[in-house]
């Protein structure tokens, strides 16, 4: 392992520590989904992954760089065999621990082992609240019954229940079935989180999108459950997320580029945010380089710190200090350049794109979903080989 990373930061550094660590063990995964944030050529790197060792090794540099909370997440991170192992060495680092699952592969023996290893938390997600749609969209026919066993026994188990369900035009509309589903499994916590437009989810889009009507129907009854389950006494907490493309401002995406959040993809390679792999930016491995030259030195992680690279409007704007300019990533996937305004910012000369894709969300789609799959990531390699 070098020492530094190559490559001229151009912007002055201006960041702590890594708070966040995501270790993205793999990308393998039993199901299917049409909104995967992973890597459409995903499969081209299913043998290439990280050993143990090398996992444990970037779990310690981590620490010693301060970062706090790890995740273990994917692809589905069950498929590792050695996630007990990885699990256990996280916790003796003294990171909190965190495991982001579909359920999938989960049994109630890996439960009590991972707990044993000091697992903090588990997040299981679900692709709707009924069978048939949760199996249209995993791809899978016994995903759904898996998935409700193995939330019970997470919470039979001692941990707080903490689901996730992505939102979309084919589920949304049954939001309250969501909610009365997630309260009769005794959530603690619930994330309804619409879609986000990243990954196999970009080419989905108009599959994907609800409409505005959709949007404000949903978030509305789920407002009303709050308060009636509030008044109930039941203590869930329904966490409801708009997707990008109904805002009028950007995210403060990952909190900033570089700033807290730093995640290591299955073949090691160290990335500022999950999607950033797509940029047109070098980024460096952890099996060359260490991960204090990484996080402090390397041009990809210096790339978007500062100011000094934002072109305007953002660059006079007085909001830059709050959304930095929003997503990096969303701004290079509709505009072919990662240094413009990110488009759901209403000030940005392509904002047109954000309000045409609301304008195409009111038509029915006429194409079939594309799954994440090995044959189709296959089929992106070979595109990307051939267009390179
Ligand atoms: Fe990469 Fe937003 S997802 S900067």
């Amino acid at each position: 392992m070098s020492g530094a990373c190559q490559g001229k930061p151009n912007n002055p550094p201006t960041h702590g520590q890594p708070f966040w660590l995501l270790a993205e063990v793999t990308y393998r995964c039993p199901l299917q989904c049409p909104y995967c944030s992973n890597p459409k050529d995903f499969a081209s790197y299913n043998n290439q992954e990280l050993t143990t060792q090398q996992w444990i090794d970037v779990f310690e540099q981590g620490r010693k760089l301060g970062a706090v909370q790890l995740g273990f997440s994917g692809g589905e991170p069950i498929v590792r065999q050695d996630l007990n192992e990885l699990i256990g060495a996280g916790r003796e680092l003294g990171y909190y621990t965190n495991l982001i699952t579909s359920g999938v592969g989960l049994t109630e023996e890996k439960i009590k082992s991972f707990k044993k290893s000091g697992l903090d938390h588990i997040q299981v997600s679900f692709q709707a609240s009924d069978e048939s749609v949760n199996s249209l969209i995993s791809g899978s026919k016994k995903a759904f019954q898996q998935k409700l066993a193995m939330a019970k026994e997470v919470k039979a188990n001692g941990y707080p229940m903490v689901l996730n369900f992505v939102t979309h035009r084919h589920n949304i509309d049954r939001i309250d079935k969501i909610i009365e589903l997630c309260v009769e499994l005794k959530a603690d916590y619930v994330e309804l989180a619409t879609c986000q437009y990243y990954g196999w989810a970009v080419d989905n889009l108009h599959q994907l999108l609800p409409t505005q009507e959709q949007l404000a129907r949903a978030e509305r009854i789920t407002n009303e459950y709050r308060e009636k389950l509030a008044a109930e006494g039941n203590p869930i907490k329904l966490i409801f997320v708009t997707p990008d493309y109904y805002e009028e401002r950007p995210k403060a995406c990952m909190n900033g580029w570089g700033q807290i959040f730093l995640t290591v993809t299955p073949d090691g390679t160290a990335l500022p945010c999950h999607s950033a792999r797509m940029l047109p930016i070098e980024f460096p491995n952890v099996t060359e380089h260490s991960l204090e030259s990484i996080w402090n030195q390397s041009q990809g992680f210096n790339h978007f710190r500062g100011y000094s690279w934002m072109k305007e409007p953002c660059a006079s704007c007085d909001e830059k200090e709050k959304d930095f300019g929003g997503c990096r990533c969303q701004a290079f996937m509709l505009t072919g350049d990662a240094n413009n305004t990110d488009p759901v910012c209403s000030k940005s000369e392509h904002h047109d794109k954000i309000l045409s894709a609301r304008e195409q969300a009111k038509t029915d789609p006429q194409t079939p979903f594309l799954y994440r799959n090995e044959k189709n990531s296959r089929q992106y390699a070979d595109n990307i080989i051939a267009t390179s």
